[in-house]
């Protein structure tokens, strides 16, 4: 049987999607080459929110045709994802070596398109037609197909966005937004903790906008009580789900990725303090600290009302780590603008932030903005914004040491596979010394040492 090797680019969703999509093939008799260089497949799951990262995997597609099919012609190359989505046709034209481009709502046509190309049956094919009740179709997981077991796992509950922000592309690269049902999530969840999943990460573009456009069809079968399950309340869909998902035995931990600040409202913030399962941590992407900016951005929040939902966040819940992500250099960003983006970084005071150099993408209306800032200005900014929030960041970590903390052991550290690593409920990574058995545990461990967005916890006080 034919070997693929996928490699992602991007968010979390793109991690999933790829999954789902090895999954399918595996149990369509594929298996996983280890490296590009022996796979019969290689497929790039591809990454639109900026520029850079296009440029990577169309590089990426350039050296692969050039080196893999010069030794091994026969190998069938395609692109999958959001740029494969936006682009479609446009990448064989300029790569003529890729042989697949699967769109967004395609996944789950992946194993077929290859059986056609790899058996001669079609040549090139092109998929990114919107497809009805594909969001309940990134199901499979790999926990089987992995050596190691998996502790945490991330769930699909929804596609696309209806948001629309000036600055972003993933409207058009994902398209509207769709849920799957409660008791179809609810499903999955429940076999990946009879799995020994311990914790559970709701995936979506815009996770507080679930079921906001109503559901797809349930297909798989249902538990009883998520059978029984009206939704009757006041409570928002998403926090409807929340509650099913916690009610399931064995779930030590649920997180979701992400939400938008505008969905933050009191049900959100009090199932923060009632759920005891759903972690201490919120990323909240603020894009800016100024009300003009926001305005600009279309994303629906002032700095006020920010402020506001991090003040009543902290007071449903004292010790939240809170993250977000901050654009810098949005068309028309004054110096003055970008001065309240870093007042409201040091009001704040962010766990983390990732900083993003504002980038044109295609067909959004940012893109047409007068006052484009040039690079050099984004450029400074963003050095200036890292570092605010690396002095945060390493006053925040530095509070841990001392501390002892819960953590939920993952598997080895990336960076020194030697040791293992775990997360705290507040989602920051904890370096320890310790066996292959601890995988999987719930620990508490005394915190010794903080790096760089990193903390070190001592061996001798890990509960053996
Ligand atoms: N330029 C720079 N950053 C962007 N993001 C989304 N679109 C753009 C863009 N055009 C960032 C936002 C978002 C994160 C995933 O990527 O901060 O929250």
């Amino acid at each position: 049987m034919p070997s693929v090797f996928i490699k992602t680019y991007g968010c979390q969703m793109n991690e999933r999607d790829s999954e789902a999509v090895a999954a399918q093939l595996v149990a369509k008799g594929y298996t996983l080459a280890p490296s590009e260089a022996v796979a019969d497949v290689i497929l790039l799951n591809t990454c639109s929110v900026r520029d850079f990262a296009e440029q990577k995997a169309i590089g990426k597609m350039q050296n692969i045709a050039a080196d893999v099919r010069k030794h091994h012609p026969e190998v069938v190359l395609g692109f999958m994802g959001c740029m494969a989505q936006s682009r479609g046709q446009e990448l064989i034209d300029r790569l003529p070596d890729v042989d697949l481009v699967l769109g967004t709502q395609k996944f789950h046509h992946a194993a077929n398109y290859l059986d056609e190309i790899l058996a001669g049956r079609r040549d090139k094919i092109v998929d990114v037609a919107a497809e009805q009740g594909s969001e309940a179709t990134i199901r499979e997981h790999l926990l089987n197909g992995n050596a190691q077991k998996s502790v945490t796992a991330f769930v699909s509950i929804m596609q696309g966005c209806n948001q629309y922000c000036t600055f972003c592309i993933v409207p058009y690269t994902r398209g509207e937004e769709r849920s799957r049902s409660i008791p179809d999530i609810v499903a999955e969840c429940r076999q990946l903790v009879s799995q020994g999943v311990k914790e559970i990460t709701l995936l979506g573009q815009i996770v507080t906008s679930y079921g906001k456009r109503g559901f797809g069809r349930a297909e798989l079968p249902l538990g009883q009580d998520a059978q029984q399950r009206v939704p009757t309340t006041k409570k928002t869909s998403f926090v409807q789900l929340l509650d099913a998902v916690h009610e399931i035995d064995g779930l030590e931990r649920i997180r979701f990725t992400a939400p938008h600040p505008k969905g933050y409202g009191d049900d959100l913030i009090q199932a923060y303090a009632r759920l005891p399962q759903l972690v201490g941590s919120a990323h909240l992407p603020v894009q800016s600290g100024s009300d003009r900016v926001l305005k600009l951005m279309h994303r629906g929040y002032t700095r006020e009302r920010f402020l506001g939902i991090v003040r009543k966040l902290r007071r449903a819940k004292p010790d939240i780590g809170i993250t977000t992500d901050i654009i810098v250099g949005f068309p028309g960003e004054t110096e003055d603008d970008f001065e309240q983006t870093l007042s409201l970084a040091r009001e704040v005071q962010f766990d983390n932030a990732y900083i993003f150099k504002y980038s044109q993408r295609r067909d959004t209306p940012a893109a047409e903005m007068p006052g484009q800032v040039p690079l050099k200005i984004r450029e400074e900014r963003n050095h200036r914004l890292l570092e605010t929030i690396n002095e945060i960041g390493k006053r925040k970590y530095d509070a841990f040491v001392g501390q002892r903390t819960q953590i939920l052991v993952e598997g080895p550290s990336k960076k020194n596979p030697a040791r293992l690593a775990g997360r705290t409920r507040c989602n920051k990574i904890v370096v320890f010394d310790g066996s292959e058995r601890h995988r999987g545990q719930l620990l508490d461990v005394k915190i010794t040492r903080a790096g760089s967005f990193t903390l070190y916890g001592d061996p001798a006080i890990v509960n053996l």
